[in-house]
């Protein structure tokens, strides 16, 4: 008896489970979605490197980056950038309030302008010119101490500014243990 439930077993194994859920039983569209257009690809293909690769032409400075901040920024990062309601952005290297910001977390400056230009503002992402992103990255790198209110950003000079913080930073060289999978 135990034989014959293994049979039909075996065989209804044979009849339903063929594959059907392969990607070879898919059909080819599914009626929805279409395929991308390269100026589409393009607006999101816009990562930039620690060593600056993908910055674009334009600069930036101090004084213009604080004028934009207040005017785009600050409702919701406060006028200082401490104050919010939202997310913190000045906290200098030395900060005794413990919280956490680009002045004393951010390993690398141009993460500032990459971040800046893909998701600020929070109610119109993608708005902002390359001379805007570079003159905010210029006033949030001076607000956290790290530059001085002279200093000029563009895509040479961003990636020279080294991050208080980087030294913090270490590579992964675990090979063992429980919490490596
Ligand atoms: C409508 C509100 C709003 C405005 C306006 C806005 N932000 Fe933000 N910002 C946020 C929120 C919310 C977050 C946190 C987003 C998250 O964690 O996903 C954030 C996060 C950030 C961060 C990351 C902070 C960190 O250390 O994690 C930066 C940098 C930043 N904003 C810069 C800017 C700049 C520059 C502008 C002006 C061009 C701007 N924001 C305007 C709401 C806003």
């Amino acid at each position: 008896m135990r034989t014959f439930f293994l049979i039909l077993f075996l065989v209804l194994l044979l009849a339903f489970g063929r594959g059907d859920n392969t990607a070879a039983g898919w059909p080819l569209h599914f009626g929805f979605g279409r395929i991308a257009t390269t100026k589409e690809i393009a607006a999101l293909n816009i990562s930039i490197r620690p060593d600056g690769k993908g910055l674009p032409a334009g600069s930036g400075t101090v004084r213009e980056g604080r004028a934009i901040y207040l005017m785009k920024c600050a409702a919701c990062h406060g006028s200082t950038g401490v104050e919010g309601p939202q997310a913190r952005l000045v906290a200098p290297m030395g900060d005794t309030t413990r919280a956490k910001a680009i002045g004393n977390y951010w390993p690398y400056a141009t993460t500032l302008f990459d971040y800046t230009r893909r998701a600020m503002p929070y109610n119109a992402p993608g708005s902002l010119s390359a001379g805007e992103v570079y003159s905010l990255t210029a006033f949030l790198l001076y607000a956290n101490k790290i530059i001085d209110s002279e200093k000029v950003i563009n895509a040479a000079s961003l990636p020279q500014v080294v991050m208080p913080a980087k030294k913090f930073f270490v590579t992964d060289d675990r090979r063992g243990g429980p919490e490596i999978r």
